[in-house]
């Protein structure tokens, strides 16, 4: 089943297989995804957009694709992924590079928050990590209300990384 919600300028769909090229230009660009564990090869795109479409089936959120509603164009990824804790998620939010500073990813994260509290209620806490040679990121999260709960490391990404936190229940 595919979901969709809207904000004032953007569409919110569940992925889809043809979202592929779109996609690459955000998974695969070195330059989106430097502080976010480096860019994606297309087959490995192809299977996250089939975990992404699983996930929203079994879980009731996922990662959206984002779609500019004046255009019809793609120019995101925002949304959920499961945390360690079942009753945690983690924001995700990936944006083409042409489309930063108009205020995309604080609006899409905005909208997919209200989905959440709406459509999975069970889920009481949203977190989020993120680089601190990455400001505009923490400035997006502070933007829905999210706080900082301090540093910590991680074995993914070798480093420390600044968490943030907001209750959902
Ligand atoms: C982080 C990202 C999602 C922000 O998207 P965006 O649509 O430009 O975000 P918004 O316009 O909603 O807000 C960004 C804010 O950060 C500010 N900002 C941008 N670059 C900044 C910088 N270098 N230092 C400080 N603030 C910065 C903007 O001015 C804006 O604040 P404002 O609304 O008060 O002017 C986008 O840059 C992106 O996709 N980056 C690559 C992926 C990424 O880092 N994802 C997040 C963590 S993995």
């Amino acid at each position: 089943m595919n979901t969709l919600f809207e904000t004032e300028r953007l569409l919110l769909r569940t992925m889809q297989a043809d979202d592929l090229d779109a996609v690459y230009e955000i998974w695969g660009s070195p330059e989106v995804m430097k502080y976010c564990g480096g860019a994606s090869t297309k087959s490995q795109i192809q299977r996250s957009i089939e975990f992404y479409r699983r996930l929203q089936n079994e879980k009731g959120y996922s990662v959206y694709t984002v779609l500019l509603k004046e255009t019809s164009s793609i120019i995101g990824v925002c949304g959920f992924n499961p945390a360690e804790n079942e009753h945690e998620v983690e924001l995700l939010y990936h944006f083409n590079q042409h489309c930063w500073g108009k205020g995309y990813a604080a609006e899409a994260a905005a909208g997919c928050v209200a989905a959440l509290r709406k459509n999975s209620p069970n889920v009481r806490k949203m977190i989020a990590a993120v680089d601190p040679a990455n400001p505009a990121s923490g400035k997006v999260l502070r933007k829905i209300g999210m706080t900082a709960a301090g540093m910590k490391w991680f074995e993914d990404t070798q480093q420390e990384e600044l968490c943030y936190e907001m209750e959902l229940a």
